[in-house]
């Protein structure tokens, strides 16, 4: 199976932050290898915009340093890589003044998709914004892309949603949340609505919990400044997990078409119950092996920030109504995994003696790495001695059933600036999707800034705090294991 490219319509792409740490690992390596797909068409451009005083050909060389660095050895073909520095330039830019506004006006045409991407601090998404319609840069089917943090809380993400607003209408902002430019992300919509296996069970009725984790082995060494006024809670649940939550708990779309898909998610971020503070455990990695501990890397010698987080979520509409969710996340755990299961409740009434207890069905839905899915079932133990139940795995990984289509996915920045020039917001969040998950983020961030509460210390290389463990134990359930 061979993965099939479609040319994009012809555009200028203009990444403020060109320099910049996203930039270099991400949005140019990521344009490059689009480029090397055979999706740019030729007049395609790209303009870095940056406050350093660069010429186009030393912005080439950073990009070619790039593409070097972060694109796969096979992926990096001479010729390709010389094709596509020959559409990049460069503008030193002056987001706050008038430098560099004059000579973008003359590079930008307005006869092609004109999108914006603001690969920079959120403070500055304002001034941008005005500096565009000011010079008369970005025309009416002009795209800005803004990346997170999206705000730190309800207040500053109304804020930033009204200054955008000003200059640019909803339908010209795209707000990445790269989890949602996953193959496999996107994956759980195709299993939900393209299967008829699984929607008339997908409710309360029939399934007894949602366990949603990603587990990440790095530290926040190196962006500890960032990290610490953010936390686990800011970093990955307000935004990553709610969209993975979202895509589990929300009901069906009438379309695949942005306004339906994000309509149906915000109801869900609107349905959460408020959690309770028995229902959050806050970790903090402790040092070990040959790194430092949360502390030392935030440079804050009394942070109680959270670099892990596991919660307990009520959704109270009629789907979910009594089946809780379980979030965690958390940086220095055991290994890299990232994934949901939905764990079905027992059959009613066994007609088996056997009764060892696990007669529970789980489909594991795999995001990363070794994408794929996997459905527990019984079936009986082989061999004499009575009918003896075994639990087995129906276990599918996409590198297995798709092939070489499957190991050519583009990576999650790929598809969404894709998406940003071919006009489709499904895999963007709306503003008030943002507005609501903070409303539901900000009490309990709040709560534990008012009782100054302090994170549980845990060991690198573990699953995280105990009392996580506890918070499931106590619903007689219990988390899947992390592998190393
Ligand atoms: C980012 C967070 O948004 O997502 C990081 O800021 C986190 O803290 C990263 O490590 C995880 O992304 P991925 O794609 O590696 O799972």
């Amino acid at each position: 199976m061979v993965s099939r490219v479609i040319p994009v319509e012809p555009f200028d792409l203009v990444v403020f932050g060109g320099t910049g740490d996203l930039a270099r690992r991400k949005i140019l390596p990521g344009l490059y290898l689009r480029y090397l797909a055979g999706q740019m068409p030729p007049d395609a451009r790209v303009i870095g915009a940056a406050r350093g005083d660069l010429t186009d050909d030393e912005f080439r060389k950073t990009v070619a340093e790039a593409i070097e660095e972060f694109v796969p050895a096979a992926r990096r073909d001479a010729a390709a890589i010389a094709g596509f520095l020959g559409r990049l330039a460069y503008v030193a830019i002056d987001a706050k003044g008038e430098t560099g506004w004059a000579r973008l006006k003359e590079l930008i045409r307005d006869d092609v998709v004109q999108a914006f991407y603001f690969s920079v601090a959120p403070a500055l998404f304002g001034d941008l914004a005005e500096r565009l319609r000011l010079h008369g840069i970005a025309g009416p089917q002009a795209r800005i892309v803004v990346e997170k943090p999206f705000g730190r809380d309800l207040a500053s993400a109304r804020a930033l949603n009204a200054t955008l607003a000003q200059h640019f209408t909803e339908s010209q902002i795209y707000r990445i949340d790269h989890y949602l430019g996953k193959e496999t992300v996107q994956n759980l919509m195709a299993v939900r609505f393209a299967n008829i296996l699984f929607e008339p069970l997908w409710k309360s009725e029939y399934i007894d919990h949602v366990q949603i984790t990603v587990a990440e082995t790095v530290s926040v060494n190196g962006r500890g400044a960032y990290y610490d006024k953010s936390g686990a809670m800011r970093d990955m649940v307000q935004n990553h997990m709610m969209q993975l939550l979202c895509l589990i708990a929300m009901e069906p779309p009438y379309h695949f078409d942005p306004d339906a898909v994000r309509d149906e998610k915000l109801k869900v971020i609107r349905a959460l119950d408020p959690v309770r503070p028995e229902d959050i455990v806050r970790g903090q990695y402790r040092a070990g092996g040959d790194e430092g501990s949360y502390v030392e890397h935030s440079e804050n010698p009394d942070s109680r920030t959270e670099s892990y987080i596991a919660l307990k979520l009520n959704i109270s509409n009629w789907r979910w109504k009594g089946t809780p969710f379980y979030l965690r996340t958390g940086k220095r755990l055991r290994a890299r995994e990232s994934e949901i299961a939905i764990t079905f409740k027992e059959p009613p009434h066994s007609i088996f003696d056997d009764d060892r207890g696990w007669r529970e069905n789980v489909l594991v839905i795999r995001l990363q790495p070794d994408e794929g899915m996997n459905l527990k079932v019984m079936i009986k133990e082989p061999g004499p001695g009575g009918m003896r139940l075994v639990q087995v795995p129906l276990d599918m990984s996409f590198a297995d059933a798709l092939g070489d289509a499957a190991q050519d996915v583009p990576d999650a920045y790929e598809r969404l600036i894709m998406d940003v020039i071919r006009g489709n917001q499904t895999l963007f969040m709306r503003g008030d999707e943002v507005e609501a998950a903070w409303a539901w983020t900000d009490p309990i961030i709040e709560g534990w800034e008012a009782r100054g509460h302090r994170p549980q210390g845990y060991d690198p290389g573990t699953s995280g705090p105990e009392d996580a463990l506890m918070l499931m134990h106590r619903d007689g359930r219990r988390w899947r294991e992390i592998k190393a």
